[in-house]
């Protein structure tokens, strides 16, 4: 059978938008300011169909490299068999967003010289490595009272 291989081929679901997210575009999404070497992360909107990425870059977080009035350049590392390669694409700001991606790592620096400074006032030393946070800790179930869970009748809530 035929088969298309147009451009945005298989982004039905990738380029559509999100359950209750359809409709007007948030006037929030203009009013962002982006600056050179913000992180941002790709995400296409399909109600813009102007200035889209290509469906390869729909999800990936790359930094910015150039700003004009209502687009962005961004910087990717793109995998091409056993090495990445970097790829600039330029994309309107209705198809990113700024990444968080980052946000854990500088509060973690903040944190970690607050403790350290308390730690060396006391003459403490401090654990900062991150630890996983494991398996839930060991405790007994009190079966003295069984609730007897049943069907409810229908009915309809307002
Ligand atoms: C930024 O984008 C504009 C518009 O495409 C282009 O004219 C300009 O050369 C770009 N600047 C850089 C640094 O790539």
């Amino acid at each position: 059978m035929g088969h298309a291989a147009g451009l945005r081929a298989g982004t039905r679901y990738a380029f559509s938008r999100n359950f209750r997210q359809k409709g007007m575009i948030p006037l929030g999404t203009y009013m962002k300011t982006y600056r050179v070497g913000d992180i941002v992360d790709i995400k296409a909107n399909g109600a813009v169909q102007k200035g889209m990425p290509y469906k390869v870059y729909h999800g990936k977080t790359g930094v910015i490299y150039n700003v004009t009035k209502s687009a962005v350049g961004v910087i990717i590392y793109k995998k091409v068999g056993n090495r990445y390669l970097e790829k600039r694409v330029n994309v309107r700001v209705e198809h990113i967003a700024h990444s968080r991606s980052r946000e854990e790592f500088l509060t973690r620096v903040k944190t970690n010289a607050q403790r350290r400074r308390e730690a060396k006032e006391k003459g403490e030393s401090v654990q900062l490595k991150r630890q996983p946070v494991g398996p839930r800790k060991a405790h007994t179930v009190d079966l003295t009272e069984v609730e007897s869970l049943a069907p409810q009748p229908y009915d309809t809530h307002i």
